[in-house]
C-alpha cells in the first residue's frame, strides 16, 4: 500500500508524471470526471483547515467520487480518547483513501502504518504538508516553467512553517537552487535543516532578516504567515506577528517576473493592495491545489489496484 507522507516518498520521476497528470486535467478536466465513481475519499481533520480540506474534498467530488469525514477533532471520537490507530482502522472499512491533518508530528505515519486504505499526510505539526509542496511545485513549474535554477526566498516564520520545510526538501533535489531566508532571528530555519540538509548537500543559502535588501535579487518570494497556534507565549507572538509586512513599496524593488507566493491563510503579511498584481499568484496557487491533489488520489488509488488511469493521451473514459 503505496502512502504520501513527505514529498520524498516520490522519486524525482514519480513528481514529474504527478505534475503532467495534474497539467492533463487542468487542460481537459471531463476526460477525468468520472474515473473515481464509486469510490471515497476520508478527510480526517483533527486541526483546522480551509484550503487542504476543502480542495481535497473539491479534487474528489471533480473526480466523480464521494466524501466523508470530520473537520475538527471536537466533532469525531477522539473526543471520547480515541487514537489514531483506531480511528483508522474503521475507517478503513468506510473508504478508499484519506487524507489527514493532525498538530502531532509523525500521527500520519502511525496513521498510514494501521491503515489498509492509501494516507496522505496533509499536515502533521510543524512536520511536514506534503500536498502543500505539491501545490507549490506545480504552481512553479506551470508559471516559471521550471523547478531548477531559481532563487527562492523565503519569508516569515521559518521555524513552525511547515510548508517551508517540506518545499526545501523538495527543491533542493533541481540544480541550480539557492535560498535566501528572510526572518527574525527567533524565527529562523532549525539548525538541524541546516546542518542536515543544506549544508549536507552543499546548497547556496543567505540568512537575513531584511527584506527589502534582497528583493532585487529573487525569482520567487514565498511569503508565510507566523504561526500563532505553535506559540507558547502569546507576548512573543505579538511582538513577531507584523515582523514582514509586503506592500506596493516593497514590491517596486522586486524583478518583473518575481512571483509572489503564499499557501494561506494570509493575516497581515502580505497588504491586500497587492493582490491585483500580476505577480501576486498565491490565489491561483490555491487553484493549483486543486488539480494537483486529483493527480495524487487518481495516482494512489490507480497504484492501490482501485482504479484504472486512462492512457497518456489516449481515449476519454
Ligand atoms: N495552506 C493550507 O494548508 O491552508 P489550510 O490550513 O487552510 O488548509
Amino acid at each position: 500500500m503505496r502512502h504520501l507522507m513527505s514529498p520524498l516518498d516520490l522519486s524525482v520521476e514519480e513528481l514529474q508524471d504527478l505534475l503532467n497528470l495534474a497539467q492533463a486535467i487542468e487542460k481537459d478536466p471531463e476526460r477525468y470526471a468520472h474515473i473515481c465513481a464509486g469510490k471515497k475519499l476520508a478527510t480526517l481533520f483533527y486541526e483546522p483547515s480551509t484550503r487542504t480540506r476543502l480542495s481535497f474534498e473539491a479534487a474528489m467530488l471533480n473526480l466523480g467520487g464521494n466524501i466523508l469525514g470530520f473537520s475538527s477533532a471536537d466533532s469525531s471520537s477522539a473526543a471520547k480518547g480515541e487514537s489514531v490507530s483506531d480511528t483508522i482502522r474503521v475507517i478503513s472499512c468506510y473508504a478508499d483513501i484519506c487524507a489527514i491533518r493532525h498538530p502531532k508530528e509523525g500521527a500520519a505515519i502511525v496513521a498510514s502504518q494501521k491503515a489498509r486504505i492509501p494516507v496522505i499526510n496533509a499536515g502533521d505539526g510543524g512536520h511536514q504538508h506534503p500536498t502543500q509542496t505539491l501545490t507549490d511545485l506545480l504552481t512553479i513549474y506551470s508559471l516559471k516553467g521550471r523547478l531548477g535554477h531559481l532563487k527562492i526566498g523565503l519569508c516569515g516564520d521559518l521555524k513552525f512553517g511547515r510548508t517551508v520545510h517540506s518545499l526545501i526538501h523538495a527543491l533542493i533535489r533541481y540544480p541550480g537552487i539557492s535560498f535566501v531566508m528572510i526572518s527574525p532571528e527567533e524565527l529562523k530555519i532549525p539548525s538541524n535543516l541546516k546542518e542536515d540538509v543544506l549544508n549536507e548537500r552543499a546548497i547556496p543559502y543567505l540568512e537575513t532578516d531584511r527584506l527589502e535588501e534582497v528583493m532585487p535579487d529573487l525569482d520567487i518570494l514565498y511569503m508565510t504567515r507566523v504561526q500563532k497556534e505553535r506559540f507558547f507565549n502569546e507576548e512573543d507572538y505579538l511582538r513577531m506577528k507584523d515582523f514582514y509586512i509586503l506592500d506596493k513599496k516593497k514590491m517596486e524593488l522586486a524583478r518583473e517576473d518575481m512571483l509572489v507566493m503564499h499557501p494561506l491563510p494570509r493575516v497581515n503579511e502580505i497588504s491586500v493592495e497587492l493582490d491585483d498584481d500580476p505577480r501576486a499568484v498565491y490565489f491561483q496557487q490555491a487553484q493549483y491545489g486543486v488539480f494537483v491533489r486529483e493527480a495524487l488520489i487518481l495516482t494512489l488509488l490507480a497504484d492501490a489496484g482501485k482504479i484504472t488511469l486512462p492512457e497518456k493521451g489516449g481515449a476519454s473514459c
